[in-house]
């Protein structure tokens, strides 16, 4: 790909190449359907194990999609398969990896001094016209940006979980991101046949600002005994036809992860205060270890019998 070396101006570039870092949940998500979609991606993960577990991840989740896509043809699904998987190479060397990178994805753990210490990195190693971008659910991108001198080459990229079957893609525009970084973006999710919608750095971006008030005060109605956790999902699915309710969705996100969010929020000041006031019964959830799905029991029970699934 092309870029100009003066100054500032950088024409705008095709992505061809990515490099994701993180191999968890998210990270074996994105790099999935990047690979699907025609592009050669990195997978990076510190942690051999962790990108073992993502291969794993994105290995059944792409059997699940050849089914379904190449039914009774048991020749095409195993094309599919091998012509996708032989798009994604694997690593644990975060500099060799950024540097035949048109695009970083980040997702790495939620903290801000690891973004950015990773990011430091990345600036001083990655070709001058990588873009960078992160899928950060709660930190400013402006403060991770901060952490390089390409605060024009910098942007959010806000999957969803599972990001295999999720369309939407929230691209997010920091004051500094240039417009052809921007477009740059919105292009890599068409071709990665997402729906992307544009957002200015703000708590949240659109769907966490407006889904987070609305499953604390969720809480809220509970708390103070006015409905039961059962009543409110009903009660939101068969009324306002939301595939999930409330506390299905908070089991599902996992509470610390709300909690952590909401925490972060109430710190950064940028949110009305009562909107996320904290919630005792979240608190106390999440003392005791009952973090939803994956520890087997939240608001439901799960796994164990009678439990949900
Ligand atoms: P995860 O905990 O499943 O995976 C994170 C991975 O990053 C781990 O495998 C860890 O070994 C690796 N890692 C840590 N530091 C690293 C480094 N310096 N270089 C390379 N790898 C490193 O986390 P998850 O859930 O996939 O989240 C990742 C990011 O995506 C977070 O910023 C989170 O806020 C965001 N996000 C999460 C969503 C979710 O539903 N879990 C939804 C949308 C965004």
């Amino acid at each position: 790909s092309s870029f100009s070396t003066s100054s500032s101006a950088y024409a705008p570039i095709t992505v061809k190449n990515i490099t994701v870092f993180g191999s968890g949940l998210m990270g074996a998500g994105i790099v999935q359907v990047a690979a699907q979609n025609a592009f050669d991606v990195t997978m990076v993960d510190l942690n051999p194990e962790a990108l073992k577990k993502g291969q794993d991840i994105i290995t059944s989740s792409l059997k699940r999609v050849a089914k379904k896509q190449f039914p009774e043809d048991a020749g095409k699904q195993k094309e599919f398969i091998d012509t996708t998987m032989a798009r994604i190479k694997t690593s644990t060397d975060s500099e060799a990896a950024a540097k035949n990178a048109d695009l970083i994805v980040e997702a790495i753990v939620e903290n801000l001094k690891t973004k950015q210490q990773l990011f430091s990195l990345l600036d001083k190693v990655a070709p001058e016209h990588t873009l960078f971008c992160s899928n950060t659910s709660s930190l400013p991108i402006e403060e991770i940006a901060k952490a390089t001198k390409r605060t024009d080459r910098f942007g959010g990229l806000h999957f969803f979980n599972p990001v295999p079957q999720m369309k939407l893609v929230e691209v997010i525009r920091t004051d500094a991101t240039s417009q052809d970084s921007f477009d740059a973006l919105l292009d890599v999710c068409k071709r990665m046949k997402k729906t992307p919608v544009s957002c200015k750095d703000t708590p949240g971006f659109i769907v966490n600002r407006l889904l987070v008030p609305y499953m604390m005060e969720s809480l809220r109605i509970v708390e103070r005994g006015e409905a039961t956790p059962e009543d409110v999902d009903t009660a939101m699915k068969l009324g306002a036809g939301f595939p999930m309710g409330p506390f299905e969705l908070a089991d599902f996100v996992g509470l610390d992860t709300m909690k952590f969010i909401v925490d972060g929020w109430r710190k950064e000041g940028k949110v009305d205060a009562n909107l996320v006031a904290p919630v005792k019964l979240l608190d106390e959830l999440v003392a005791k270890g009952d973090l939803g799905r994956k520890s087997g029991q939240g608001f439901y029970p799960y796994g164990g019998v009678g439990g949900k699934k």
